[in-house]
């Protein structure tokens, strides 16, 4: 099987199989947000605990494939994890996706999206939780 065949069959796994798919609590903070172009959308909540770990993450939304494994693998890379590695998966999948930065982390499975980076169209796509992820850890930092 070519690497870019096995790529587009983490993809789509992924899609029809989401990890870490659902709420939780309701009192905990959600990250709302919509990709204006199409109007695919993700909520996204986290629960960290007092080590600084991601214990728990959930995600609901609708999308096309590369929005929706895009957050389930990213469910799967961070959660488990001090926020300080999450910023580092953060970033490093932000260079993956843009050509530009450093990549200072293995992305694993993430590296399936890697050849969504010919196409800036679908960049947004595969961005949507991330950029609610980053909202969320803002949020998080200042409360
Ligand atoms: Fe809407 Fe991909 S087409 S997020």
């Amino acid at each position: 099987m070519s690497l870019d065949a096995l790529y587009q069959e983490i993809i789509l796994e992924h899609y029809k199989n989401p990890r870490n798919f659902g709420k939780l609590d309701e009192s905990r903070a959600k990250a709302h947000y919509e990709n204006p172009s199409c109007g695919d959308q993700i909520d996204l909540q986290i629960l960290i605990n007092d080590d600084n770990v991601v214990e728990d993450i959930r995600f609901q939304g609708r999308g096309c494939a590369i929005s929706q494994a895009s957050a389930s693998l990213m469910t799967e890379a961070v959660k488990g994890k001090r926020l300080d590695e999450v910023e580092k998966i953060i970033e490093s999948f932000t260079s993956l996706m843009t050509g530009e930065g450093e990549i200072t982390v293995e992305l694993g499975d993430l590296e399936a999206l890697e050849g969504v980076k010919k196409f800036p169209v679908r960049v947004k796509c595969a961005m949507l939780s991330w950029t609610a992820l980053k909202s969320l850890l803002e949020r998080e930092k200042k409360s």
